[in-house]
């Protein structure tokens, strides 16, 4: 397919784009800043700006598309991963109005192009788990699409409104719009770096729901969306099968989920962000795990 993919420079795109480009994709990077990936095409573009988002889906991605002499293709997907993707990176107002203006300016321009395939990022946070002002409980474990999403804070914020505005988009226009819940990206390099304070002290892992997705798997994710058609609507919680932290599901109940209601049983290392949905409708089968990598 041809993929036009937006954040492919930073932390979770350019591992997304190596994936996607190794399963036959073509993808060109829409971002502030370039990714250097054999095959793909860069276009600087500041998505909050929708003159430029529209000229950008509707150009050549690269030279060699002049030599059929056919005009431009047309995108058969669009991969929205360009965000401010935390708080206290920039201002509260700036990272919503960016976040928010840039969404709707790529699905508004997506949907008025013909492109039946978007894709996007949305969050974790959205659980109002991840930046509360002190301790918040799920209101049930595990946790799963259909736990309230009432956050506290303007990144998530965003994320909840970017997630109305695909559902209303996909109403008017009958395509597939798939919102990507992402857990706490990790990329190859972190797993020894920053997983031994976690087994530490599993208590560092609470905002995340415990929870953590492979940047490569966050890629097959994203493949096995382009790759299922006729979904319409949808929003998929993304993370890893087993939780971030060496203790067992039963002592992270009993330290920090006490009294809140289970909704099944849980296996020893499993997620308590669920990505059943994930696994059930898009074939979702994460290949990496932390403990592979150190050995527990
Ligand atoms: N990293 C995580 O743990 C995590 C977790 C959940 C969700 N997400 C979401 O996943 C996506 C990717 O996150 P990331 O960690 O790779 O973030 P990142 O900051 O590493 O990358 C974001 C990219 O977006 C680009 N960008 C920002 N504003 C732009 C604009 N106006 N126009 C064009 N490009 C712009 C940046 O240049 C950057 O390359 C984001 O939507 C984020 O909210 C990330």
């Amino acid at each position: 397919m041809r993929v036009f993919f937006t954040g492919g420079a930073g932390k979770a795109g350019k591992h997304a784009i190596r994936h996607l480009t190794e399963q036959g994709h073509r993808v060109t990077n829409i971002d502030l800043n370039k990714v250097d990936l054999p095959g793909v095409n860069n276009l600087r573009v500041d998505l909050t700006d929708a003159g430029q988002v529209f000229n950008a889906m509707s150009a050549y991605a690269g030279f060699d598309e002049l030599e059929p002499g056919k005009g431009v293709p047309r995108y058969d997907a669009v991969v929205h991963f360009a965000a401010i993707p935390c708080i206290l990176i920039r201002p509260d107002n700036e990272t919503y109005m960016i976040n928010v203006a840039s969404t709707y300016n790529v699905i508004d321009a997506a949907v008025k192009l013909g492109i039946r395939k978007v894709i996007f990022a949305s969050s974790e946070t959205t659980y109002g788990i991840c930046f509360a002002d002190g301790e918040k409980k799920p209101e049930y474990i595990p946790v799963d699409e259909e736990h309230p999403t009432v956050p506290p804070d303007s990144y998530a914020m965003s994320k909840v409104v970017n997630e109305a505005t695909g559902k209303s988009f996909q109403q008017r226009m009958g395509i597939d719009i798939y919102a990507l819940r992402i857990n706490n990206v990790i990329e190859p390099h972190e797993y020894e770096r920053d997983f031994p304070a976690y087994i530490a002290d599993p208590a560092k892992r609470r905002r995340n729901i415990f929870a953590y997705i492979d940047a490569r798997d966050l890629g097959h994710m994203v493949d096995r969306c382009l790759k299922t058609d006729g979904l319409g609507y949808q929003v998929f919680n993304v993370s890893n099968d087993d939780m971030s932290v060496g203790i067992t599901s039963d002592d992270v109940i009993a330290r920090f989920y006490r009294g809140v209601p289970q909704k099944r049983a849980m296996g020893r290392d499993e997620t308590f962000y669920s990505n059943d949905k994930a696994k059930r409708m898009v074939g979702f089968v994460p290949k990496h795990s932390w403990r592979d990598v150190l050995g527990r």
